[in-house]
């Protein structure tokens, strides 16, 4: 089997806690070939490469870090990654995890050389941008995957299942939630994380108004964020807090709750869960999703992790490390699974076209592309660009104090201020 080279851009948060260790493990087992990571200076390259459970889970492996380790942490490189794809030879994968609103120019870079597209949600936060990456990349055989990894979630598969086959009723009423721990504004977020760029909504509500669409197939088409703003360690403001309001098509409506403030004493570690209510004949169905508390429950003698906390509630569902056969310790969990869904599906296509020359390879590669964007397990700017309209519609109402703002589905999707509103 033919493996692929690995660029990540970005090596924050997400690249430490998932993308790299699913990724070493796909490289372990013969899907991933060399691995580099790219980020704005040396800082966090250092951190990841000498992360202990990495160390131990993945013995002897590594990857190059671009800026190299050597570099002092001050020297920033915010260009270097034009230069790291450019190095990358044709049809590899470049792995987007950079702070959203940097998503969109690795994207074109990564297109401009040919690259397949592992990309963090959200894909970018404007729907025209979503529609030309997806044109884009069509027009190259390039495939897009979107890490939306609560769609991988067994409970949303066993959801979307039973909606399609009609167990639950019509989706009429949701609540959602999902609270990040307070901890969150002294790390890089405050950096990026301002008024003007995102949110609390955007950042991780998408998650939620991703997975109703996932289950039901409905789009949302009015869209109403207000915000609480507050200051960061830095002194840069933010949006603290954000509660949005989504109206699907068939007039159901979810409520979302989100926020950077989940205490770091509590045993977590973050708040999230999801209510859907359905309406049958002469009777209701209902989901209930607590994705905070999984059941296990663990009290360390010492503190473990950044939260503070020594009593935990533990996901065992998301992504941990876990001894198997092989050495060191293994990754499981949706976040791998969603991981590892994408990559093997750049992998898998070209492994497919591999004997095929440069026109029938195109063809069959946009065949291939077109199958995944009809199947809708995996998030592609072909089948998931309702979440770019929702985020577009999410950041004007939330600067515009929680205006409604509309979704129009024509030839020309566009998001529009309501009509009551003016
Ligand atoms: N649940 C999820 O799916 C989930 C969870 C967390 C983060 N994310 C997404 O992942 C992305 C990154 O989030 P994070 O938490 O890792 O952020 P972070 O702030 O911890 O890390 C951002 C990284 O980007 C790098 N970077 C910034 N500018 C760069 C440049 N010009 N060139 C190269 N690297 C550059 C920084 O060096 C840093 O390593 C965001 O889009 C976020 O929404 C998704």
């Amino acid at each position: 089997m033919k493996k692929l080279d690995i660029l990540i851009v970005g090596g924050g948060m997400i690249t430490h806690d998932l993308l790299l260790p699913s990724i070493y493990h796909l490289q372990r087992t013969g899907v991933a070939g060399n691995i580099k990571i790219c980020a704005l200076d040396s800082a966090p390259l250092k951190t990841l490469k000498s992360n202990k459970e990495i160390l131990t889970s993945f013995p002897g492996q590594d990857f190059e870090a671009l800026p190299s380790v050597s570099e002092p942490e001050v020297n920033k490189y915010p260009e270097l990654f034009k230069n790291a794809i450019a190095g990358m030879k044709p049809r590899q994968i470049v792995v987007v995890a950079m702070p959203d609103q940097l998503h969109y120019p690795v994207i074109i870079e990564a297109l401009k050389n040919d690259q397949h597209v592992l990309c963090v949600k959200p894909l970018v936060l404007k729907y025209e941008q979503a529609h030309e990456i997806e044109e884009k990349a069509l027009e190259k055989g390039l495939f897009i995957g979107i890490e939306y990894h609560k769609r991988f979630d067994r409970r949303s598969l066993m959801a979307k299942r039973a909606y399609e086959l009609q167990h639950f009723g019509e989706f009429v009423m949701g609540e959602a939630k999902l609270i990040e721990p307070y901890y969150y504004r002294s790390s890089n977020f405050q950096n990026w994380f301002t008024c003007d760029k995102t949110d609390p909504f955007v950042y991780i509500g998408c998650h939620y108004v991703d997975l109703v669409y996932f289950i039901t197939g409905l789009k949302p088409v009015e869209v109403s964020v207000a915000g609480i703003k507050g200051k960061f360690p830095n002194g840069n403001e933010g949006y603290m807090w954000a509660n949005g309001r989504i109206r699907f098509e068939n007039d159901a409506l979810l409520s979302v709750i989100n926020g950077l403030g989940y205490p770091d004493q509590a045993a977590g570690s973050n708040e999230q869960n999801l209510q859907m209510f359905f309406e049958g004949n002469g009777k209701s169905g209902m989901l209930k999703h607590n994705d905070q508390f999984r059941g296990v429950e663990h009290s360390y003698l010492e503190d473990s992790g950044s939260a503070g906390s020594h009593f935990k509630y533990i996901n065992p569902d998301f992504y941990k490390v876990v001894p198997w056969e092989g050495e060191g310790y293994k990754p499981v969990g949706y976040g791998y699974d969603s991981v590892a869904a994408i990559i093997n599906m750049a992998c898998q296509i070209e492994n497919e076209v591999n004997d095929l020359p440069g026109n029938e390879s195109l063809l069959k590669r946009r065949e291939l592309i077109r199958q995944v964007d009809k199947k809708g397990i995996i998030a592609t700017p072909g089948n998931s660009y309702i979440n770019e309209l929702v985020v577009e519609a999410a950041r004007i109402s939330i600067l515009n104090d929680g205006k409604n703002i509309g979704i129009n589905y024509g030839e020309n999707p566009s998001v529009m201020f309501c009509k009551e509103n003016k």
